[in-house]
């Protein structure tokens, strides 16, 4: 199922990113951004911050490039992150992740991270453009993870069997939907 799921979201992404609907919820990514970039060999650090109350129990993160020539596909790299309050005690939900980058990843700016429901393929959010580089700058501060974060490998080029770095423990929305799907059928439509 997750295999199908990677791949459909695969196919519609090679052919629509640029036609994907962006909605208009409020949800900054935090980092990676144009001036924290991501580094192949290191821990890099993915937060990002949403409003409540926006109907999304959970998504799927991605990361893109638009150049094709770069990076054929993407990376598939959380599967159902759940929508979970901060910590902090703010009303904000939000979350973050360690992404270890192996050195097969291509190195280039104008990376992008997608935040979406991939079977759908409805889009939530998208980070800022940010840089992928094969060694740390001189101003580089590594970034300063908690123990507890969850990490998502990335290893070798994109294909369109390619499993989820990391599945977390948010709902199945589409398990969700072919439920209701059901429900509605025996209710009287003769399905
Ligand atoms: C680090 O230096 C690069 C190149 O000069 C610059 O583009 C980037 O904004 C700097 N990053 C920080 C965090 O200052
Ligand atoms: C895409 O990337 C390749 C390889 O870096 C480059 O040669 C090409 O010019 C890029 N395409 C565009 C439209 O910039």
């Amino acid at each position: 199922m997750i295999r199908l799921i990677s791949l459909i979201g695969w196919l519609v992404f090679a052919t629509s990113l640029v036609s994907a609907q962006l909605s208009t919820i409020y949800w900054p990514v935090n980092y990676p951004n144009a001036n924290s970039p991501w580094v192949v060999g290191q821990k890099n650090f993915l937060s990002w911050i949403t409003g409540g109350g926006v109907g999304i129990e959970s998504f799927d993160i991605q990361l893109h490039h638009w150049n094709q020539t770069i990076l054929n596909g993407f990376y598939p790299i959380a599967l159902r992150v759940p929508m979970e309050r901060l910590s902090t005690g703010r009303k904000n939900f939000g979350g973050e992740l360690e992404v270890d980058l192996d050195s097969s990843i291509p190195v280039a700016d104008g990376y992008i991270l997608v935040f979406m429901n991939t079977l759908h393929g409805s889009v939530y959010a998208k980070s800022q453009k940010f840089s992928i580089l094969a060694s740390a700058p001189s101003n580089y501060t590594s970034a300063d993870l908690p123990t507890a974060t969850a990490t998502a490998t990335l290893t070798g080029v994109p294909n369109p069997t390619q499993q989820w770095a990391l599945t977390l423990n948010g709902i199945d929305p589409d398990a969700t939907a072919s439920a209701a799907t059901m429900i509605a059928g025996n209710a009287g439509s003769g399905h």
